[in-house]
């Protein structure tokens, strides 16, 4: 008897969860399209923003919640609207943090230095989680001819707790879709934001 159910009952749960797949897949598929509603509206005349169609396309945001906008891949990403004259919380703050944290040895609006690389060329190819990874634990690459070092930050609040800040500032300089300025209009900054701050400074 128990034999017997679980014959039946077999391909009727394989069905089931063959079904379900389907559906998230679709579901999934669904999401990872840009949406037309989020889509950028850029600076039309900014030599320094060195636009890159394909990034620009890669790098479209798909959804947003509450205020932070995510890529088909589900990584923080920016958005530029007004004719590139308004920016994201995220972009906003990233630009602030890079420029108190970062610019000494990259240069200003990640140009790069004599002494480390430019972070809007590196930004190109680097993922969301190599560039988390790279900013907790550091970087050295030492040679005869050089030693340079990219300190952790790892333990660093007033880093990490803006690491996807930094991450988006960065993608939007990579992309080209903000040039070498300072933001002049930006979005609110949101509230699960200042929630999320208060928590990683203080915890
Ligand atoms: C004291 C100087 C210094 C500071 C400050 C600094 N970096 Fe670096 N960073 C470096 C150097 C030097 C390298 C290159 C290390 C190497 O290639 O081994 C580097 C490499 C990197 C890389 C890898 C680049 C690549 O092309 O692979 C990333 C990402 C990065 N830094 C992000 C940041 C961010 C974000 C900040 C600010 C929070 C920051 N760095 C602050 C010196 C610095």
């Amino acid at each position: 008897m128990l034999h017997l159910s679980k014959a039946v009952l077999r391909p009727v749960l394989a069905g089931l969860a063959l079904a379900a797949a389907a559906s998230a897949a679709v579901h999934a598929e669904d999401s990872k399209k840009p949406d037309p509603a989020l889509a950028n509206s850029l600076s039309p005349n900014d030599p320094t923003a060195e636009k890159d169609e394909k990034l620009l396309a890669k790098d479209a945001a798909v959804k947003v919640e509450d205020g932070k906008y995510s890529d088909a891949e589900g990584h923080p990403t920016f958005r530029v609207t007004n004719d590139g004259k308004k920016v994201d919380w995220f972009t906003y703050s990233g630009y602030r943090r890079y420029h108190a944290e970062c610019h000494v040895c990259h240069g200003p609006d990640g140009m790069g230095s004599t002494y480390a690389p430019a972070l809007k060329d590196s930004l190109k190819r680097l993922s969301y989680e190599e560039f988390i990874g790279i900013l907790a634990g550091g970087k050295q690459e030492v040679s005869a001819s050089q030693q340079q070092v990219m300190p952790a930050f790892g333990d660093n609040k007033n880093v990490m707790c803006y690491a996807d800040d930094l991450y988006v500032y960065l993608k939007a300089r990579a992309a080209g879709a903000i040039g070498r300025v300072r933001p002049g209009e930006r979005e609110d900054k949101p509230e699960a934001v200042k929630k999320a701050e208060k928590e990683c400074l203080g915890g």
